[in-house]
């Protein structure tokens, strides 16, 4: 018999876990330095918590979700995205009463049964954050926070969109203006369109037929429907992201597809992704708490997909995970002193260098082939010669450049170049 994997969900194997590893590490110190804490919550959860916040008429909550019937009959559902269950455990443990605004961050597998493709699978992972307590005001503060994140992230190519989707009034009397103006229009739509005039009207918004973008370009616009409040919020967020230096681009047609968004509504999206080109995105459900029986309390957040985020990643530069070293060595007592060595290196610069030695005894050449494939920035080379003479020979994989240096001064010598090629990494981010 044969196994596999189930279909669109994926093993992440060795070599590519140090890379998620890396990555999760990354938002975990920023999140943290932002004063987030992190929230755990279990990957199945009654249906309901989805279904009522996301919308029975979402993609997501008809088509998507893996949902059954536990012995008793109730109907759960592996957890399709993080916000209502965080929602839901808000409210359930009352930590609302510790603190009037609380941060919260959450990494972790999310699960829909879409149609498998580049960029979208069954089980994806999410980083994401959810601020309770949040008013308009931090919406640029927040889109600052992940602006940076994406750049400590390494990413620089990359677009935020925004727009807003108004308060639940506006949103309501926006939707039925929208239904009445594509009633008319009907026929130029596609099928999928002419059912969500029903059911999810503002999803026509973001169709991506080139008949349904044509009746779309003239259809009604959100901002003639926004209360002075909100179009206020809207030209705040505008004007403090500008003053933040944010680039960003209006758009008109994100609307989202899970239905507790009102407010400010934000993406991320990356140009070498293809169709699936959303890294993240995220918004306000100013009254997501309340309609699940909690207080009146306003909150904003987002998530961000792991595995779009390193497809990004890899295609602009690789993601730096602290530089391979590589230790080659010939004869026996060589090898004791590349563990006395590796243990220097590990004082001074773990968690910035990973050292690879070799475990078979392979002849120098079959060493230098192992350090090739394992992509060594460098190669320090040790023999009897070297050993005599208190010298080991550094060797840089990139310039292909030789010296020897004495081995007491090993990681000194890593730890020099290592902070150059950061510094040269660091002034290469800030030019841009
Ligand atoms: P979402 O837009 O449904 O929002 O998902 C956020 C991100 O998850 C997407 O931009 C994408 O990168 C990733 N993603 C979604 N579906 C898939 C998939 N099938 N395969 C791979 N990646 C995927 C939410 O989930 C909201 N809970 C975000 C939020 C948090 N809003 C407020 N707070």
């Amino acid at each position: 018999m044969n196994y596999k994997s189930v279909r669109g969900m994926e093993d992440i194997l060795p070599g590519d876990t140090r890379i998620w590893r890396w990555l999760e590490d990354a938002a975990r110190k920023t999140f943290e330095f932002y004063g987030y804490e992190e929230i755990r919550t279990p990957i199945l959860e009654e249906t309901p918590i989805f279904s009522r916040s996301i919308g029975e008429t979402s993609d997501i909550v008809k088509k998507e979700m893996y949902t059954f019937k536990d012995k008793k009959g109730r109907p759960l559902s592996l957890r399709p995205e993080g916000t209502a269950p965080i929602v839901r455990a808000y409210i359930e443990h009352g930590l609302h009463k510790i603190s009037p605004e609380l941060k919260l961050y959450y990494i972790g597998p999310m699960f829909r049964s879409e149609r498998p493709q580049k960029g979208r699978s069954r089980q994806f992972h999410q980083i994401g954050v959810e601020v309770f307590g949040a008013r308009p005001s931090f919406d640029a503060e927040l889109i600052a926070e992940l602006e940076g994140m994406l750049k400590t992230f390494g990413l620089t190519d990359f677009t935020v969109k925004i727009n807003t989707l108004g308060c639940e009034k506006d949103k309501s009397e926006f939707s039925e203006k929208l239904k009445k103006y594509l009633e008319l229009k009907k026929n130029r739509l596609c099928e999928d369109c002419k059912d969500r005039i029903k059911r999810n009207v503002l999803r026509v918004l973001d169709c991506k037929k080139e008949s349904c973008m044509g009746v779309v370009r003239e259809a009604p616009d959100i901002l003639d429907s926004l209360c002075p409040q909100c179009k206020d919020d809207f030209d705040k967020l505008k004007n403090n992201l500008e003053a933040l230096k944010i680039g960003f681009k209006e758009s008109r047609n994100l609307v989202r597809g899970l239905d507790y968004y009102t407010g400010t509504v934000f993406e991320v999206t990356h140009p070498l992704l293809g169709s699936q080109d959303a890294i993240g995105a995220g918004g306000r459900y100013d009254k997501l708490v309340k309609d699940f029986g909690g207080p009146d309390i306003p909150a904003i957040g987002y998530a961000l997909g792991i595995e779009r985020l390193l497809i990004a990643l890899r295609k602009e530069t690789p993601p730096y995970q602290g530089a391979v070293i590589y230790i080659a060595t010939l004869g026996d007592k060589a090898k004791i002193k590349c563990v006395q060595i590796t243990e220097k290196i590990k004082k001074e610069l773990l968690g910035r260098v990973i050292v690879l030695t070799d475990p078979r005894g392979a002849s120098l050449k079959s060493q230098m082939r192992s350090a090739d494939k394992n992509n060594a920035k460098l190669v320090l080379i040790l023999g009897e010669n070297e050993l005599e003479k208190g010298k080991i020979v550094i060797r840089d994989m990139a310039t292909k450049e030789q010296a020897e240096i004495g081995i007491d001064n090993v990681a000194d010598e890593i730890g020099r170049r290592i902070i150059l090629e950061s510094e040269k990494l660091k002034a290469k981010s800030e030019k841009l």
